[in-house]
């Protein structure tokens, strides 16, 4: 199993409160982005390390900083835009990677618009930002073209995911670590997720 629920009550408390049937768009907007930031703090744990000597105060002092290139975060249009602020606090120095993908409502099937990456992709960790993993379309459809560009390390966060899209992961890039705030129950006839969240891209644009 490649995805990891982060249960900090801090992340349940504002999971629970995104839940809510008559969240604003204001309220449902704010909450996407500190729930982003506590889950973009999980999913960077990891990271490499590497030994470097700094002129500190007293001298010289071995320090700790992350190895390598800086990372790129990479929303998924719209809703995944909601989260990046979210990110960029932790990581401000982090390259923006965009995805346009847009579900067909009737075949759930992602449509592709737009994307635009980052150059020296295999040398970047990419962090997939999205609120909603529902069938998994839309998460395949941005791992493939990301490593089709190249890229060979990859994470992706999401608020919620069904055991669907988990699946599907799990099938087409099991090498691609979720995290996520929760793991729900599954999705209903139209492709949203029960309970979920309702239309994400919808609740943080106002588009309702
Ligand atoms: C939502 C969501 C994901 C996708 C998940 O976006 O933000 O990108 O659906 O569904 P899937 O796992 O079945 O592919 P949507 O296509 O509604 O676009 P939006 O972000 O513009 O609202
Ligand atoms: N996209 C959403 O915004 N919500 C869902 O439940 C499924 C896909």
């Amino acid at each position: 199993m490649q995805i990891t629920v982060v249960n900090h009550p801090l992340v349940q408390h504002k999971l629970a409160l995104m839940r809510e049937a008559d969240v604003s768009t204001n309220k449902f907007r704010l909450l996407t982005e500190e729930l982003a930031r506590l889950l973009a703090y999980e999913a960077t744990r990891d990271l490499e390390l590497e030994d470097v000597t700094i002129n500190g105060w007293c001298g010289e002092v071995q320090v700790k900083k992350i190895k390598g290139k800086k990372l790129t975060v990479v929303p998924i249009l719209r809703a995944g835009l909601g989260m990046l602020n979210g990110v960029l606090d932790l990581v401000p120095s982090a390259k923006i990677s965009v995805v346009g993908l847009a579900r067909d409502e009737e075949t759930l099937q992602p449509v592709p618009y737009f994307e635009k990456f980052v150059g020296d992709l295999q040398d970047r960790l990419a962090l997939i930002i999205d609120p909603m993993l529902a069938t998994g379309g839309s998460l395949v459809a941005t791992v493939d073209m990301l490593k089709r560009n190249g890229c060979k390390d990859i994470i992706a966060i999401v608020m919620v995911a069904a055991p669907e899209g988990v699946k599907l992961m799990n099938e087409k890039h099991p090498d691609v670590k979720i995290v996520s705030a929760s793991l729900d129950s599954h999705l209903n006839e139209q492709g949203y997720i029960i309970p979920g969240l309702g239309d994400a891209g919808d609740k943080i644009f106002g588009t309702i």
